[in-house]
């Protein structure tokens, strides 16, 4: 064997002192006891699957200035996040084949983590989209304006989904409804005028047009960034092929719980909202009810988000903190790790349908190691996205020690091995012509 690894492993649902054994970049036994010449003993630690965030921006091309494959897979890296799913609003859009093509060049160029890449869905491409199914890991498509947005007209829906529906490849849903949001529209100074323009009922009806519309087809739908109470109770009877994800952010902040000064910088969409809202987030994080937790990584510079709030664009980081606040609520016992696996690792690699997200023989060898007796203080100077800010600041989290990818050591006693370029994608390669 190439590697074995011995410690406290999360397998089946719980922990148990053994070993993996890691051949060609797969784990192909786990036992009691294994040997080989590259054996690491972590003792007491424990080591868990790496983290698979389906939904990240980074920025590349176009927006390199608020963050690259580089520095966003280095940021997931150090989150013990080892795959990552790449929206398609970039500049330009990834809505062709062309695009398509060179963002994964790009990616593969420079991400040290492997990524999948999805392509935007328009009022242009539709016609076009079966193209894109080999070249892409799912369709993305928004509903409302959002940053730098991709945008789709309502009566366009039933087409795109009639398209999608003969591809093998899945969507996903920005589900705030574009006539909806025109409704509310008016002078925003704060977040709290942000979310009367954007209330829940705007996302209420995106995800019932959808459901309408294809809620009984077999195209497998995920609804991202669920962050309403009424959006969470409209999904609560869906079916198998559907799925939602929520985001830390609204799982822990709300309209009345920023600062003043932090108004800015979490100006984000879905907006954050009520009270009520997170908890009913929160409730579905831990006693089941969501499938997927998701960082909707979206950085933006100071500068841009020091703009009057009205021009502040929307997004936060979030790719490095998401699993490591996700633990250290896990370890401090008010999530049980295994809601923590599910929905950090095994929902996003089943949506993905790729051999990531378990410990189990056959699966890719990524995995991470933890001790979950040492928090750490999270601060932007600790953090590695290029945006240099994050909404988490004096927030604990338990931070991955090692981790690996495929077999190999990408970081090690908190240092990065991997070199950009180790990241690969999680499609199947066809010819590029
Ligand atoms: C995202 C961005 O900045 O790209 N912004 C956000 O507020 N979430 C776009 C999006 O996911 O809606
Ligand atoms: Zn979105
Ligand atoms: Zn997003």
């Amino acid at each position: 064997m190439d590697l074995t690894v011995e410690g406290n492993i999360y397998i089946q649902g719980g922990f148990q002192r053994c070993c993996l054994g890691v051949e060609n970049g797969k784990i192909v036994a786990i036992k009691k006891i294994l040997k080989s010449d590259n054996h690491h003993n972590f003792r007491s630690m424990i080591i868990l699957p790496g983290g698979i965030d389906m939904h990240v921006h980074f920025r590349e091309p176009g927006f390199t200035y608020k963050e690259d494959f580089t520095t966003g897979s280095i940021a997931a890296a150090f989150g013990g996040i080892t795959c990552f799913g790449d929206m398609p609003n970039t500049k330009p859009p990834t809505v062709s084949k062309q695009t398509l093509l060179e963002k994964k060049r790009l990616a593969e160029q420079k991400s040290v983590v492997d990524f999948g890449l999805y392509a935007g869905v328009t009022n242009t491409n539709i016609l076009k989209i079966s193209e894109l199914a080999m070249l892409c890991n799912g369709y993305k498509v928004f509903l409302g304006g959002t940053t730098n947005t991709l945008h789709i007209d309502d009566s366009n829906l039933e087409n795109m989904f009639q398209q999608i529906g003969s591809c093998p490849k899945p969507v996903l849903i920005h589900a705030e409804l574009h006539s909806c949001l025109q409704k509310y529209k008016g002078r925003e100074e704060n977040l709290q005028d942000h979310l009367r323009c954007r209330p829940s009922i705007c996302e209420e009806q995106a995800i019932n047009r959808v459901l309408e519309i294809n809620g009984s087809s077999p195209t497998r739908m995920h609804f991202c960034h669920v962050s309403s109470a009424e959006g969470i109770e409209a999904l609560r009877n869906r079916s198998k092929q559907i799925s939602f994800g929520v985001t830390p952010h609204h799982l822990f902040f709300d309209v009345s719980s920023v600062k003043h000064s932090d108004q800015n910088f979490l100006k984000v969409n879905p907006p954050l909202r009520q009270r009520i809202d997170r908890e009913a987030v929160f409730s579905a994080v831990v006693h089941g009810g969501v499938d997927v937790l998701e960082s909707d990584h979206a950085p933006h510079s100071i500068e841009e988000k020091q703009k009057v709030f009205s021009e502040a664009p929307s997004g936060v980081p979030g790719v490095e903190t998401m699993y490591p606040l996700m633990l250290r609520m896990a370890v401090k016992e008010k999530i049980s790790f295994s809601r923590v696996i599910s929905l950090v690792c095994e929902r996003p690699g089943e949506f993905l349908q790729v051999k990531k997200g378990k410990l189990q023989v056959g699966f890719d060898a990524d995995f991470i190691v933890v001790n979950p007796k040492e928090e750490i203080e999270i601060t932007s100077d600790r953090l590695h996205s290029k945006c240099a800010w994050n909404p988490y600041e004096g927030f604990y989290g338990c931070f991955a020690k090692h981790v690996f990818i495929r077999g190999e050591h990408i970081i090690n006693e908190n240092c990065l091995v991997e070199k950009p370029g180790f990241g690969q994608w999680i499609g199947e390669d066809v010819d590029e012509e």
